[in-house]
């Protein structure tokens, strides 16, 4: 079993980010520029937003970060997103999730420029990753790729199962995994809660995508010899141990399917460390014109 360290990866590339962002300034040119909209106090958002601000700092982005009480209006946010869009320094912003009850998010994400949609959630963005065109992927979906990339997994002719049929995850793997490219030209099927005999499907599997938010539920008798394990979940279980009360645990029974598997992501520390990476390089691709010119 080879583990796939995605924190080890992440600071690979944030590395190669760095070095680039270093040329451009010895050169004069603009330095990629990243904004994210907060709205409220959630603690796990303010967090998120913050790890996401400091990673722009530690590679020498640019990072506005707009911070904004719960009351505010959907008029006031739309107002906010217009103006980022034709904030010329700006190259790509995204707007933290969720939002507040009284926020419609789907005409949000609607609004962002697909230009500056550094998330990927734009439907634009959507159909031109379906069609194979120049686009910012979602960051989890560009993290997996990445992974399978840069370890070489053999992905072509193999039967990948992705369990989860999620906008930004589950949906875009799926597709992504038959793509006619270095990672892709599998054979893909998309498991999610309706499917009859799940265990069927992931016995068959060479890949597995797990992204169900179930913690373990992926178990060794579920999965064959030689399995690759992308494990997508992060969730919090109970731990009396543990100071903080709980500890991290993803969809896939670790230890038992790790003996089983030929490369494994693990949880903490595999498929969430390259997040917020694919969001640098989707910035820094903006910054450099090479998905829309
Ligand atoms: N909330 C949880 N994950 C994400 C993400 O990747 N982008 C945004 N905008 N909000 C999120």
């Amino acid at each position: 079993m080879k583990l796939i360290d995605g924190k080890a990866l992440s600071e690979t590339i944030k590395s190669e980010i760095a070095e680039e962002v270093k040329k451009l300034k010895d050169r004069d040119k603009k330095i990629p520029h990243l904004a994210a909209v907060l709205v409220g106090n959630d603690p796990a958002s303010q967090s998120y937003v913050r790890s996401k601000v400091k990673s722009c700092e530690m590679v020498g982005f640019e990072s506005t970060l707009i911070n904004k009480d719960d009351s505010i209006t959907q008029e006031e946010l739309m107002e906010i997103i217009s103006d980022l869009n034709n904030d010329e320094d700006i190259d790509g912003f995204i707007v933290q999730l969720p939002l507040p009850k009284h926020i419609d998010a789907t005409a949000v994400t609607l609004a962002i420029d697909p230009k500056k949609d550094v998330d990927g959630f734009h439907p634009v963005n959507f159909g031109r990753m379906a069609q194979g065109l120049p686009c910012y992927l979602p960051a989890t979906p560009f993290g997996i790729v990445q992974m399978l990339d840069r370890y070489n997994i053999p992905t072509e002719g193999k039967h990948t199962v992705v369990v989860g049929r999620s906008n930004i995850v589950g949906k875009p793997m799926s597709i992504l995994m038959g793509m006619k490219s270095k990672v892709g030209n599998s054979t893909v099927t998309l498991a999610h809660s309706r499917t009859k005999d799940l265990a069927a499907e992931t016995l068959r599997a060479d890949i597995i995508i797990a992204a169900i938010g179930i913690p373990n539920f992926i178990t060794a008798d579920m999965v064959k010899e030689g399995v690759v394990i992308i494990d997508v979940g992060i969730n919090r279980v109970d731990d009396e141990s543990r100071k903080r009360g709980y500890r991290l645990v993803g969809d896939v029974d670790f230890e038992p399917v790790s003996k089983k598997a030929s490369f494994i992501t693990p949880v903490p520390g595999g498929v969430g460390p390259m997040t917020v990476t694919s969001l640098l390089m989707n910035t820094l691709m903006s910054s450099k014109k090479e998905v829309y010119g």
